[in-house]
């Protein structure tokens, strides 16, 4: 049993500008999260550079990440905001964890060998090692709950199996060390020095798929502009992205139920039900339409009165790089003295003089 102090960590990549897909399956929830619990959120610029981005794309999508999460409502007061590679103790724990982590565990990961495919000779060591890097994020921090998307279900898994394995490993030490201020009198009585973190995973039903094939997750990587929302997107992009987006010939559906195997039609109902913070079912019988036409029409309007806000704060913000900037470095140090803290227990529990 658990009794850490709950403490929220999530991460996400700087690979590129933010769709909805993102705003709606992570971002919001993030937003949500800081109200309840302490949160440390994360550009993951190391995790980044598994995909080789040029020097100056990865600079720039690093601010434009940052300028998103601001302008959506992130709190780098309340909150602590950082870029990963600021704080070495990241990599530095990656490395330990490396040493505890069996290759057969690693070899089961899918997202890596769905990356990779056939060519998994040719990839880089770092794209093996995500999952220990991720891992590294979350525990440097005694993080007690990652709120991920069900994709990174496995990773959180891997996460959890390396607390326990290291805490079983060094438990003689870790009881024999004081470790003073940093593990409170209620926090020894727990089983190990890493908690055993929690997976706080998204509904399903938010999962926002391509404009363009119902089947599809939204991506920023797809090739297609018109198949996501982007979060910078203007009025006339969204108009134009929602009027050209796929529906089928049928009627405009009263019920749930009419909604199986008609991806496209799911997904735009979805998407106005996570913008008006409803459910589908309320969102059908609000309705009382027939043309997919009509829809659009309030779909669009939804997502301008929402985005638009969101869009004109990040232009503003992407003017302003030395604010971004200052957010970045101030977080990161805030970030730095915590995993600092915990890193020189880490050492001394592993025998490092
Ligand atoms: P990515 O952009 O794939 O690195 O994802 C960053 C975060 O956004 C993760 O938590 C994802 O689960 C979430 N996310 C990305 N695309 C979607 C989508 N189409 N629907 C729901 N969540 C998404
Ligand atoms: N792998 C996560 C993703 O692709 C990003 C990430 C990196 C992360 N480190 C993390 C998420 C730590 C949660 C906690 O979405």
């Amino acid at each position: 049993m658990s009794t850490f102090k709950p403490l929220v960590f999530s991460g996400i990549q700087p690979s590129g500008n933010l769709q909805l897909g993102n705003y709606l399956g992570a971002i919001k929830r993030w937003i949500a999260l800081q109200n309840e619990y302490n949160c440390i959120y994360c550009i993951v610029d190391m995790h980044a550079l598994t995909i080789n981005p040029s020097p100056e794309k990865l600079k720039q999508h690093t601010r434009e990440v940052t300028a998103a999460l601001l302008a959506s409502g992130i709190d780098p007061q309340k909150n602590i905001l950082f870029n990963q590679s600021r704080v070495p103790q990241h990599a530095e724990l990656a490395w330990i964890f490396n040493c505890i982590v069996r290759i057969g565990w690693m070899k089961r990961m899918i997202q890596f060998k769905d990356k990779v495919g056939k060519h998994h000779e040719k990839a880089s060591l770092g794209l093996f090692a995500y999952p220990t890097l991720m891992a590294a994020d979350i525990l440097v921090y005694r993080a007690t709950h990652v709120p991920v998307g069900e994709d990174q279900k496995q990773h959180l898994e891997l996460a959890r199996n390396i607390a326990q394995r290291f805490n079983n490993d060094y438990s003689c030490r870790i009881a024999s060390l004081d470790l003073g201020v940093a593990m409170k009198a209620e926090e020894k009585t727990t089983s190990g020095f890493f908690p055993v973190v929690e997976p706080l995973i998204n509904d399903t039903s938010m999962r926002i798929m391509s404009l363009r094939d119902g089947t599809k997750k939204m991506s920023k990587s797809d090739e297609s502009d018109l198949s996501r929302i982007n979060l910078d997107d203007s009025a006339d992009d969204i108009a134009k992205k929602i009027r050209k987006a796929k529906t089928d010939s049928e009627f405009f559906p009263k019920t749930v139920e009419e909604l199986k195997n008609r991806p496209e039609a799911d997904n735009l109902i979805t998407i106005y039900a996570a913008l008006a913070d409803s459910n589908k079912r309320t969102v059908l019988t609000e309705f009382n339409i027939k043309q997919f036409s009509d829809f659009k029409v309030a779909l669009t309007d939804i997502l301008v009165e929402k985005l638009s806000p969101i869009s004109s704060e990040m232009r503003r913000l992407k003017k302003d790089y030395a604010y971004i900037d200052s957010v970045l470095k101030n977080g990161s140090r805030r970030a730095s003295i915590i995993a600092e803290k915990n890193m020189k227990h880490i050492r001394d529990i592993i025998g490092f003089l």
